[in-house]
């Protein structure tokens, strides 16, 4: 098949066939792909990128997942949690910094129960009308996600991680499931909440058909935000031995999602960013249009350790914006300071 013209092909339906996925999700000849997926994020989001400060709040988490470093049984993680005046400090200075999304992310970390979280959410409203609270702290209740909803929070962020259930199971422990994982983003969406998902790519066991399947569910669930982003090892995990995700299979996926979801707010990940030093620049280059840079307080960023070698100081960093400024205006794209809510109607 002429790979130009399938990458035409799903330019005009925004849809293709499994076999055709495959040969995108690995090609090593991306050029005309990254045009494309260029082209129709111009459409709908002109040259901006959009930026969120990210406070990772508690390193603790219930969950046993294979490939995290924060997972439960990781004795050697050094554990943390942000009190509310500490949380109220990141956004001020990010509100300084001019981000106007402060997304919370944590592991599943029962000490924040819904009236400790809904008061954080409701606390940031208040002294921040005008800004966007995006939360991620994984799978809750309905009644959890409806009592955030209600203190404000805006757009919730749970990735699905692998819409394969065999696959499933080969990376989270028996107690999870795939299928509660799901109906958490149906409810979220329900609800009433912007949301996200997203998968890892290259985590271990994945195969090329996994990938269409992860392409496949988000069809179903058409979700606002979708962040992927290569799996890297972290030592302290079962997975320590296992290659690190390709960065080309990434870059690949991401222009592919940009032109199945044109509407999609796709960051280019501190993942992304750590596997290579342009990491996230080439992101940009294939579709993605959000950054996340990091808002934790200093003291705290290296312990949240998802996987090993993790940046944290740098143009990923919220002080780093000027450096990071100057490296999108290189692309020629800008840093743009508005909530960036998603938009769903092509802008040409
Ligand atoms: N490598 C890459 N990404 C990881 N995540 C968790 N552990 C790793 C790892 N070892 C991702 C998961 C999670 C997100 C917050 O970080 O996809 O949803």
């Amino acid at each position: 098949m002429n790979m130009n013209f399938a990458i035409d092909t799903l330019y005009d339906t925004r849809d293709a066939d499994g076999d055709t996925l495959k040969l995108l999700i690995d090609t090593d000849d991306s050029g005309y792909l990254f045009a494309a997926a260029a082209k129709r994020r111009r459409e709908y989001y002109g040259t901006d990128i959009y930026i969120r400060g990210l406070i990772e709040f508690t390193n603790y988490c219930k969950n046993n997942c294979l490939y995290c470093g924060i997972r439960a049984e990781n004795v050697s993680a050094v554990r943390y949690r942000l009190t509310k005046d500490d949380i109220l400090a990141c956004c001020s200075e990010g509100y300084r910094l001019g981000f106007r999304t402060f997304v919370l992310q944590g592991g599943e970390d029962m000490y924040y129960t819904d009236g400790v979280l809904c008061d954080m959410v409701s606390s940031i409203k208040s002294a921040y009308p005008d800004c966007a609270v995006t939360l991620s702290v994984g799978e809750r209740s309905y009644e959890s996600y409806k009592a955030l909803f209600e203190a404000g929070a805006d757009r919730y962020l749970l990735r699905h991680e692998t819409a394969s259930p065999e696959h499933y199971a080969k990376l989270h422990p028996k107690s999870m499931s795939l299928e509660n994982r799901k109906q958490c983003l149906f409810e979220l969406k329900e609800i009433g909440y912007q949301v996200g998902s997203g998968f890892m790519v290259g985590s271990p066991y994945q195969t090329l058909d996994c990938l269409v399947e992860d392409l496949r569910f988000l069809r179903k669930l058409e979700p606002d935000m979708i962040g992927i982003g290569p799996f890297l090892p972290h030592a302290g995990t079962p997975f320590n031995a296992f290659e690190k995700g390709s960065l080309r299979r990434c870059l690949n996926l991401i222009a592919i999602l940009r032109l199945m979801f044109p509407y999609a707010l796709i960051p280019s990940t501190t993942a992304l960013g750590t596997i290579h030093p342009d990491g996230r620049e080439m992101g940009f280059m294939a579709g993605a249009n959000v950054v996340m840079p990091n808002l934790s307080p200093n003291g705290v960023r290296e312990l949240y350790t998802l996987y090993d070698n993790k940046l944290h100081t740098g143009s990923e960093a919220a002080e780093g914006l000027s450096e990071l400024r100057e490296r999108v205006a290189a692309l020629g794209y800008n840093i743009s300071y508005n909530r960036g809510d998603v938009n769903r109607d092509c802008r040409v």
